[in-house]
């Protein structure tokens, strides 16, 4: 369990909820009617603010295998708190220093007792400066890499140094090598994407409340918040069909369930409301402006997934939307394992003439992986990107495996 939600956890408790409600097979059990205002509770949230959830924990109480999955999806690995198990990065003294272009300036990461530190040691010796900041937050499942943040009093910044999987650790991207920034301001809408909730108290716009905040991305991030549901579901009444307590996008129309994806999939955008505001089900450009790209306009593959899709004739020519192809609640498939997809709408006759084995392959020529130019790391006097699977179903040619 997350400290975050502790308290929603203690609040349950202590009205007995902790242990009553029954796995798997749900029967009779009081869930008070007030059970949303046992939480920390907060007049001005909005619908679908971590103040009114319940808790991964609760859910799991009835959905325990799809708890268990969905809690080793990159999903829920998005943000932690930093840990021994959360952090990637080596913190072993011979591996845990950052060099940099400038011979007067490396980092160094360190284990502490009381927690993990990035410090930023500048000059010539005896001539030395030094900054430490904690590790307060980790972003990133890892699959690729980390940015970490730390707090300032009540305002998140991110860190100069961050981790990638192929590299170990580097410039955070976008950070010129040499120079050590500690003034990167992380801004709502990257915790909105990378995150459940977080209080927001701006101005300045990366102010947050301390507490209750609830890291990766959790279940009523996407099903809105629970308490009505479980207490329908953990008392016998009120049970005919059709279940409107909880949201199940298996429900939504195409453009909404677009519209869930879109909301972290579709790049930055300009948010026309305060983040953590949308409610899954609803038109997401009453919150977000996400213009169209021009015919012609380059899309970067990060971040761009519903765009890029929206291209594929594929997509214009069926009713396919993100879920066709994913089910967010379990670990990404293997990309071999996505051709009996595409077999679903398609022949493998069609391609007799290639004269080379096409099954399982599908993705590597249809959808490439290419290297984003949104993601940028200065290494070693090199500029390095990572790359992210194109999803423009289409031709490539020449086709890029060859
Ligand atoms: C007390 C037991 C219980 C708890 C706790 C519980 N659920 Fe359910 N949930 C059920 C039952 C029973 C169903 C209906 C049968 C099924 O689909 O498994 C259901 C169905 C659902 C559905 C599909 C709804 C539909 O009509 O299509 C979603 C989505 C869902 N639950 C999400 C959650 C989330 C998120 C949480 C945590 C906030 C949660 N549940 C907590 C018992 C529970
Ligand atoms: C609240 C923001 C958010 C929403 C909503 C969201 N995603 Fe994501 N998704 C992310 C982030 C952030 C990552 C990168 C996680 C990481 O590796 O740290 C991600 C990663 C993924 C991945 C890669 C998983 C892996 O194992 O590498 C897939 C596939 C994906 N999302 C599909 C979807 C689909 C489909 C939907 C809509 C049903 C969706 N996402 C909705 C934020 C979101
Ligand atoms: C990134 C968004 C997202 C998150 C997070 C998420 N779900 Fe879902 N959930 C969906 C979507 C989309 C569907 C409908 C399509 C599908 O079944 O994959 C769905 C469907 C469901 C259903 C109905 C399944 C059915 O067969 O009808 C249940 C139950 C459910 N989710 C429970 C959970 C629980 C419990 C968690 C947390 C452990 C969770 N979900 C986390 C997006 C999400
Ligand atoms: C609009 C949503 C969005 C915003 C804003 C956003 N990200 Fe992401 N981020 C994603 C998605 C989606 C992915 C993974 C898929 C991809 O590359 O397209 C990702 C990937 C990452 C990864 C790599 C994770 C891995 O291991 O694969 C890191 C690290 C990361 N983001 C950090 C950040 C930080 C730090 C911020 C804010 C300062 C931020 N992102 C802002 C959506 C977002
Ligand atoms: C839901 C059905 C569906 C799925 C799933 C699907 N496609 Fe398609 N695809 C179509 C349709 C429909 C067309 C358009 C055919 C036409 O217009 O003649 C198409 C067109 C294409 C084209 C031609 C594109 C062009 O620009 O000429 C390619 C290549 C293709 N699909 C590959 C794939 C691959 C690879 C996958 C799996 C990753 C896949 N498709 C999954 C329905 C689907
Ligand atoms: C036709 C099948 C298909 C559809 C539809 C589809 N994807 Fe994917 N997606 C894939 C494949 C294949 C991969 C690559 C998996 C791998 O490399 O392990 C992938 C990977 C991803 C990743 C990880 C990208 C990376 O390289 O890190 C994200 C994020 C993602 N999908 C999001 C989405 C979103 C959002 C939608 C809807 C806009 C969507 N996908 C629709 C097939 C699909
Ligand atoms: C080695 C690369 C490669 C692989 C692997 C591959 N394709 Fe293709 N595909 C091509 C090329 C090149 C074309 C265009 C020339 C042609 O039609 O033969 C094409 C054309 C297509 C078209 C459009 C055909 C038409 O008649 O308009 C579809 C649909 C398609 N592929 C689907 C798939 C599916 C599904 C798979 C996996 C079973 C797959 N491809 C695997 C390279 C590949």
């Amino acid at each position: 369990m997350d400290l975050t939600t502790k308290p929603i956890v203690m609040a349950m408790m202590l009205l007995g909820l902790g242990t009553a409600v029954p796995r798997h097979r749900p029967s009779a059990v009081p869930v008070p009617n007030t059970f949303v205002n046992q939480t920390v509770s907060s007049p001005n949230a909005p619908p679908n603010a971590g103040e009114n959830y319940a808790g991964d924990d609760t859910c799991a109480n009835c959905h325990q295998e799809m708890f268990e999955s969905f809690h080793q999806t990159a999903h829920y690995l998005t943000s932690r708190l930093p840990t021994k198990d959360s952090l990637l990065g080596n913190f072993n003294p011979d591996s845990n220093l950052l060099k940099t272009k400038n011979p007067e300036l490396f980092f160094r990461m360190e284990a502490r007792s009381d927690g993990f530190y990035q410090t930023a040691v500048q000059g010539i010796p005896p001539y030395i400066t030094t900054r430490s900041e904690p590790f307060g937050l980790v972003v990133g499942s890892g699959g690729k890499g980390q940015t970490f943040l730390f707090w300032k009093g009540d305002l998140l910044f991110q860190l100069p140094v961050s981790y990638w999987k192929e590299v170990g650790w580097v410039n955070s991207p976008g950070y010129q090598d040499g120079i050590a920034y500690f003034d990167r301001a992380a801004n709502p809408r990257c915790l909105e994407c990378h995150g459940t909730y977080f209080a927001s108290l701006s101005p300045p716009p990366n102010r947050y409340r301390r507490k209750g905040f609830i890291v990766g991305i959790t279940c009523e991030k996407c099903h809105g918040p629970g308490p009505a549901h479980v207490q329908r579901y953990a008392s016998k009444s009120g049970k005919t069909p059709p279940d409107t307590s909880i949201l199940n996008p298996a429900r939504f129309s195409r453009d909404r369930q677009m519209d869930l994806c879109a909301w972290c999939h579709a790049g930055q955008g300009v948010p026309l409301v305060p983040s953590f505001s949308y409610l899954p089900g609803e038109p997401l450009e009453k919150y977000i402006e996400l213009p169209p790209p021009g015919p012609d306009a380059p899309i970067d593959v990060h971040g761009s997934q519903v765009e890029l899709l929206e291209k594929s004739r594929c997509f214009q020519s069926s009713t396919m939307t993100c879920l066709t192809c994913h089910d967010v609640h379990v670990r990404e498939k293997a990309p071999a394992e996505f051709s009996a997809y595409c077999l679903r709408c398609h022949k493998l006759e069609t391609h007799r003439a290639l004269g080379q084995p096409v099954a399982g392959h599908c993705v590597d020529c249809h959808m490439p992986k290419q290297q984003t130019r949104l993601i940028v790391f200065d290494w070693r006097g090199r500029k390095i990107s990572p790359e992210v699977r194109n999803h423009w179903i289409k031709i490539y040619s020449p086709s890029p495996s060859n």
